[in-house]
């Protein structure tokens, strides 16, 4: 059964383009979180929000990661609060490998600026200080990638090249019996 590949990150990271094109590369299904609970609900992220709040979309979040937890060789692209609960932590984790994804504060605020309206959670964002503040509060939920790619300035071929080199040393490395002692 061959691991999920998952991506996390900050919002405007790269998450959804990376995630297609490593996809493609290793001949492996993509899914993106969002756009699949898009589809379920038949609301976009941004109305899922108005009308029912985050909480809802909190837990469509965290019924998609169960789902694709029970998955293999996908590519999935997460959304940028999956790692917030520890529970979709847990489900996505059993089958998949971890792959963070960063850029620093000026790149995202560039990246995003023009999609806003897709982005609830940054409405009230305007500055580069805010997005540093809430990236900052992010941190820790990051760390529990197993694997962390700067995007920033990166080419995306050689972007995700990075990512399959590192991809497979991670597998070599849980393949290897543990040694005895
Ligand atoms: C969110 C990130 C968004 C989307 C939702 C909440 C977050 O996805 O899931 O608006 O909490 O960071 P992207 O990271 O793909 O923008």
């Amino acid at each position: 059964m061959g691991k999920n590949i998952v991506l996390i990150g900050f919002m405007g990271t790269g998450k959804s383009t990376v995630g297609m094109r490593l996809a493609e590369r290793l001949h492996l299904q993509f899914v993106d979180m969002d756009r699949e609970i898009e589809r379920i609900t038949g609301m976009t992220i941004s109305q899922l929000f108005r009308k029912h709040g985050e909480t809802r979309f909190r837990s469509e979040e965290q019924l998609m990661a169960q789902k694709l937890g029970r998955c293999s060789n996908l590519v999935i692209a997460t959304g940028g609060g999956v790692v917030l609960q520890p529970d979709n932590v847990a489900a996505l984790k059993k089958n998949g490998i971890f792959v963070a994804l960063e850029a620093s504060p000026e790149v995202i605020m560039a990246r995003v600026s023009h999609k806003k309206s897709n982005r609830p959670l940054l409405n009230k964002a305007t500055t580069v200080e805010d997005v540093k503040k809430m990236l900052a509060a992010r941190e820790e939920f990051y760390a529990c990638a197993d694997i962390r790619v700067d995007t920033t300035g990166q080419e995306l071929n050689k972007l995700v090249n990075e990512i399959i080199a590192q991809v497979k040393r991670v597998n070599t490395r849980r393949k290897t019996p543990p040694e005895q002692c």
